[in-house]
């Protein structure tokens, strides 16, 4: 009697001490993991962090994490065409960017090809149509050809739309000077670069429904019904704390773009905390917020879930502590969020 209860407890033991081994190993499941297994991209915008020898927490986290990067400035013009010269192209920190991405294995989502903002001083001397034609069409042709199959996702037209009263285009945009049809233009010039890759609008207050979103419908509808090569829209969510995703109405809004035949993600995610309550009532609600923007997203089969950046401190809006990792890299509750909703998601 004596002797079995002591196998009994020998196998308990060795079954604690195998859990224990196991969850010590790091055994618990990432987002990347579970999201390949999903067949969702899921990732988040990088900056130079990602080779900074003295943050190795940066490259650590991102490649254990993410199945998808976007260049968070790299990928700019402002960045890739800033010479003087027109034809000069800076491509040096862009490719280093996807060489790193090729290597771990990650999708690259370049962002972003035609943005008011972000356009090197010579774009915005540029007063006369043909050529703006001249030089859209130079720039496209010639960043989609050199990244070629490396990059087969693009924001091609970023943040079009007005905020302003009725939502029309807006009116300090450079490229507006080519033309009525600059956005078709972009993409039928897209498209011609790099026949397979997956084509976006994107956009920000978008995520609900409301008038942006209404503007934005019509927009790409209308680029639908006039043969225009666009593929998807993507929402970049740079939203906060008080956000919500019932009231907004956002499965609804993104369904209706789902329902023109369109592919949908979420492209720049970011929630900051903001509003009274303790700090941790604060992350509780970050990570609901961030909880149901992933399940909205899989409920209407959305293809990534990206967010602006990776650890609070290199946000953007750092102040607004809006990212999964903390300064440290740690992971936040609105990590663990996102990991339930991709495990009860199933696979
Ligand atoms: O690299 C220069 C540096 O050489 C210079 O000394 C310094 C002085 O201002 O500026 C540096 O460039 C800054 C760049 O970030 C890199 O840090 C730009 O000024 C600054 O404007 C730029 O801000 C970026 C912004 O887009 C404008 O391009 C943010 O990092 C980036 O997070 C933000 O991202 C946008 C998305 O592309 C589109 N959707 C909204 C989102 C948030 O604004």
């Amino acid at each position: 009697m004596h002797y079995h209860m002591s196998r009994l407890s020998i196998a308990a033991l060795a079954l604690s001490l195998g859990l224990t081994l196991a969850l010590a190993s790091g055994q618990a499941p990432s987002l990347r993991t579970l999201a390949n297994e999903r067949g969702l991209l899921m990732g988040g915008a990088i900056s130079s962090e990602l080779f900074n020898a003295d943050n190795p927490d940066e490259a650590a986290t991102v490649n254990r994490e993410y199945n998808a990067v976007v260049a968070e400035n790299a990928m700019k013009m402002r960045a890739i065409a800033n010479s003087p010269n027109p034809g000069n192209y800076l491509f040096a920190t862009a490719d280093a960017m996807v060489a790193s991405a090729q290597k771990n294995g990650q999708t690259v989502r370049g962002h972003t090809l035609v943005w008011h903002d972000s356009a090197p001083a010579w774009i915005y001397e540029i007063k006369e149509k043909a050529a703006m034609r001249v030089a859209m069409t130079q720039y496209i042709t010639t960043v989609v050809r050199h990244f070629g199959d490396r990059i087969n996702i693009w924001d091609v037209v970023n943040e079009a739309i007005s905020d302003g009263p009725g939502n029309p285009l807006r009116n300090n945009n450079p490229f507006a000077v080519a033309g009525p049809d600059f956005i078709a233009l972009a993409f039928r010039t897209a498209h011609a670069a790099n026949p397979a890759a997956r084509l976006y609008y994107n956009d920000y207050g978008v995520e609900g429904l409301n008038g942006k979103s209404d503007a934005m419908y019509a927009l790409v509808k209308g680029l639908l019904e006039g043969g225009v090569p666009i593929n998807g829209v993507g929402f970049q969510a740079h939203l906060d704390t008080n956000f919500s995703v019932g009231d907004s109405g956002m499965q609804a809004n993104l369904q209706r773009f789902r329902n023109l035949g369109l592919e949908v993600q979420l492209t720049e995610v970011d929630v900051q905390m903001v509003g009274n309550g303790s700090e941790k009532e604060k992350l509780a609600r970050q990570a609901q917020v961030y909880g149901e923007l992933l399940s909205t997203c899989l409920a209407v089969k959305c293809s990534a879930f990206m967010m602006w950046g990776v650890s609070d401190w290199t946000s953007w809006r750092a102040g607004g502590k809006p990212l999964i990792f903390d300064d440290g890299y740690a992971k936040k509750p609105a990590y663990g969020a996102l990991i339930r909703v991709l495990q009860m998601a199933g696979k």
